[in-house]
């Protein structure tokens, strides 16, 4: 009698052990699996934003509104869907180093003050198609704002930091606005 338990113990343990376990989608693995056991860099980004509202190459539009967009002070409610160019100098034909591509949403009642979701897709040299995802708040007539990096791909795998964003010159048509982006990545 014991010997049968014991077998269909076995016998059990073999099924149950056959059988995958929800948790086996997880795993822990080294870091030096992905060549995270270098050290992280830190890497201090310059560049100017081009937000261009109208003319013949607007690269920003309002895709949506609230009832209260049109009345209130702060245009809130109002989303901006923008695919930006990103230059190496404030002059809109200066190089390109990459794209801002996102939203921008009025997301203040009392002042004017945006949410940022937003892509920097770069395109130069080694850090063409690696990008920083920035999710932040944007009180645009501040001198400067702070909007956390909270991740990247490509070289900016793993990033964290911070960008610093201010106003170079701004027109009815077009902003132009300076980042400085502070990222740790590896
Ligand atoms: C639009 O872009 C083209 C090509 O870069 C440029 O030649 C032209 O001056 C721009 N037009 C305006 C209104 O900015
Ligand atoms: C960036 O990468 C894309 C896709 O791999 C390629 O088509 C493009 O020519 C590259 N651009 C630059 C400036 O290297």
């Amino acid at each position: 009698m014991a010997k049968i338990y014991f077998i269909s113990f076995i016998f059990l343990i073999t099924i149950s052990n056959s059988i995958p376990k929800t948790q086996s989608f997880v795993q822990t693995i080294s870091p030096a699996t992905l060549g995270l056991h270098k050290p992280q860099k830190l890497s201090h980004l310059r560049f100017y934003f081009h937000d261009i509202i109208g003319g013949k190459n607007q690269t920003a539009f309002r895709v949506a509104s609230s009832p209260s967009t049109n009345n209130s002070p702060t245009g809130f409610g109002s989303v901006v869907i923008m695919d930006d160019p990103l230059t190496v100098s404030p002059e809109s034909n200066s190089e390109i180093v990459g794209r801002a591509q996102g939203i921008y949403a009025s997301a203040s009642q009392s002042e004017l003050g945006f949410l940022m979701v937003l892509n920097f897709a770069f395109i130069r040299g080694n850090y063409n198609g690696s990008s920083l995802s920035v999710l932040g708040r944007n009180t645009v007539v501040s001198a400067v704002r702070e909007m956390p990096v909270v991740g990247g791909s490509g070289l900016f795998r793993f990033a964290t930091g911070y960008a610093k964003a201010s106003t170079h010159s701004s027109t009815e048509l077009e902003a132009v606005v300076e980042y400085n982006v502070y990222v740790f990545h590896y």
